[in-house]
């Protein structure tokens, strides 16, 4: 009787909860000095940044594996200068991080999306795309799914990169050690815009950016043990009992768009910069062509 009270329990932590993020339950605002905001009951987050400083979050749980969505709206407007991170991270010189940087511009000119993973410590994996709208005039959905045998970048659930696990032929993929979520609203007028030539124009700071909407199916490991259950209060109303994002892969339609995604918009990719790795490009970007 008590091992099936067991089994019971563990078949029902084991199911994975969509819930409706509240952003003064599941982040903490970690530097700004006042800068970063949590509105509306918890339902909206705010990063700015003027010449004094920027400001940052961080989710409060830590995750192996997760689907986790965002909706953002961008810092509007004269941006130039402005580096608003959204990444999955975890600690420590050999840690893992999946990026998503949106590198701000002057007005009318275009975001430049830059994306990353890093592994074992080891980044350098960039790829980089213009957006087909403006990410300034609205909020959209900025998603992550993690799984053990690949990581998807998704814009409004279209694809538009995904990083396989290449374990088999030496690469290594990150599966083991737990990220949180942080973003940042900072100054990299030195880099971020047209290769550092336009500086940030402070007269037009405070300069925000806005999130909501937040959800993550996630895995949340506490204690240095993994559930893939309900990090949420307020669960119930929301309970769909989804795990299909641990086994997810791209079906020929999302590929297909994927290729869209990269044939029109892609402006930057690591594996066809022949240039950068004159010893050959990396083993990964070799086996995705095959
Ligand atoms: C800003 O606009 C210029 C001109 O359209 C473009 O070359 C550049 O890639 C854009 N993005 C950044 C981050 O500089
Ligand atoms: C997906 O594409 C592959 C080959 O490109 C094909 O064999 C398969 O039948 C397709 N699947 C569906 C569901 O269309």
């Amino acid at each position: 009787m008590k091992a099936f009270f067991y089994t019971l329990l563990l078949i029902a932590s084991s199911i994975v909860v969509a819930s409706a993020g509240n952003f003064h339950r599941d982040f903490d605002i970690t530097w700004g000095d006042g800068r970063g905001k949590i509105l509306n009951s918890g339902r909206q987050l705010t990063l700015s940044l003027d010449k004094t400083s920027g400001s940052g979050f961080q989710s409060r749980n830590e995750y192996l594996f997760g689907k986790i969505d965002m909706q953002l709206k961008l810092v509007p407007g004269n941006s130039a200068g402005t580096v608003t991170a959204y990444y999955l991270s975890s600690q420590g010189p050999t840690h893992d991080e999946i990026d998503f940087e949106f590198l701000g511009n002057v007005s009318g000119q275009p975001y430049t999306l830059h994306t990353n993973v890093f592994s074992h410590g080891k980044g350098g994996r960039e790829q980089q795309f213009r957006l087909w709208f403006d990410p300034t005039t609205d909020f959209h959905t900025y998603s992550i799914l993690w799984n053990p045998k690949r990581i998807i970048f998704s814009v409004d659930a279209t694809p538009i990169r995904e990083f396989k696990n290449w374990e088999s032929i030496g690469i290594p993929f990150p599966k083991s050690q737990p990220m949180k979520l942080y973003s940042s609203l900072w100054n990299a007028d030195d880099w971020a815009t047209q290769g550092g030539r336009v500086k940030a124009d402070w007269s037009k700071a405070p300069f925000t950016a806005s999130y909501r909407n937040f959800n993550a199916n996630a895995c949340v490991v506490a204690k240095g043990k993994s559930s893939c259950s309900s990090n949420s209060a307020s669960a119930s109303a929301s309970r769909t009992a989804n795990s299909a994002w641990l086994r997810q892969e791209l079906d020929n339609a999302s590929q297909a768009r994927m290729k869209w995604v990269q044939k029109n918009f892609m402006i930057y990719n690591y594996c066809t910069d022949a240039k950068r790795f004159p010893q050959g490009l990396p083993k990964e970007c070799t086996a995705m062509t095959s």
